[in-house]
């Protein structure tokens, strides 16, 4: 092959290669330009699907404390515990509790987490009479919802294991028979 030949060709594929390469630059950058959710960004919202919530109605943020505690008692008033307290309930509900509950709320539910001692106000104590005699829909509201310090659950915890850990929380937390 001649040089004059040779010079050709590489200028061909040079003509070929820049477009394409150009088109992608910087490809450094390309991971970071990505609609993902940066951390500790707060509201994240999920696809309506990608947990699977029922009582949707219930849900729209309350505006405001009186309004909290209205939506928790229709809660109360309206949602039945689908799952029975079984033992295989209340060892997913112990589970779920170690999991999310028991930084602020405490082993024992006394609302003395490690997490719990820096909140202002305190965690409840889920013992209290307060706690166990709401109904299970309220503490199914309050679970998904979130309270005033405390942060809500209805992203992290499916609607079954919300019901486990309320079992778990009534059964083991709750006055002894
Ligand atoms: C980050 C700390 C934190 C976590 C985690 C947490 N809580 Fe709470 N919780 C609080 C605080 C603080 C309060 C009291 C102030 C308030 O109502 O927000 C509270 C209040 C409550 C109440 C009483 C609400 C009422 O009727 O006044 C219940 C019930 C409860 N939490 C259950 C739970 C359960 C179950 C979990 C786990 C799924 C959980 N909490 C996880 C901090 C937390």
């Amino acid at each position: 092959m001649n040089s004059a030949r040779s010079q050709l060709l590489l200028r061909c594929f040079v003509m070929l290669a820049i477009p394409a390469v150009a088109w992608s630059l910087p490809w450094d950058k390309d991971m970071q330009n990505q609609p993902s959710v940066k951390a500790q960004e707060s509201v994240v919202e999920t696809n309506a699907d990608s947990v699977p919530i029922g009582e949707q109605e219930l849900f729209s943020a309350p505006d405001g404390l009186i309004e909290l505690v209205r939506a928790r008692l229709v809660a109360g008033q309206t949602l039945v515990n689908p799952v029975r307290k079984s033992p295989e309930s209340l060892e997913r509900g112990r589970q779920l509790y170690q999991v999310h509950c028991l930084v602020c709320h405490g082993a024992q539910g006394r609302g003395n987490g490690l997490v719990g001692q820096k909140f202002v106000p305190q965690p409840m104590d889920l013992t209290l009479d307060y706690v166990q005699l709401q109904p299970d829909g309220q503490l199914y509201y309050t679970i998904s919802h979130g309270s005033i310090a405390m942060p809500y659950y209805r992203q992290a915890i499916v609607a079954e294991d919300r019901w486990n850990v309320i079992n778990y929380v009534k059964e083991v937390m709750g006055p002894d028979e």
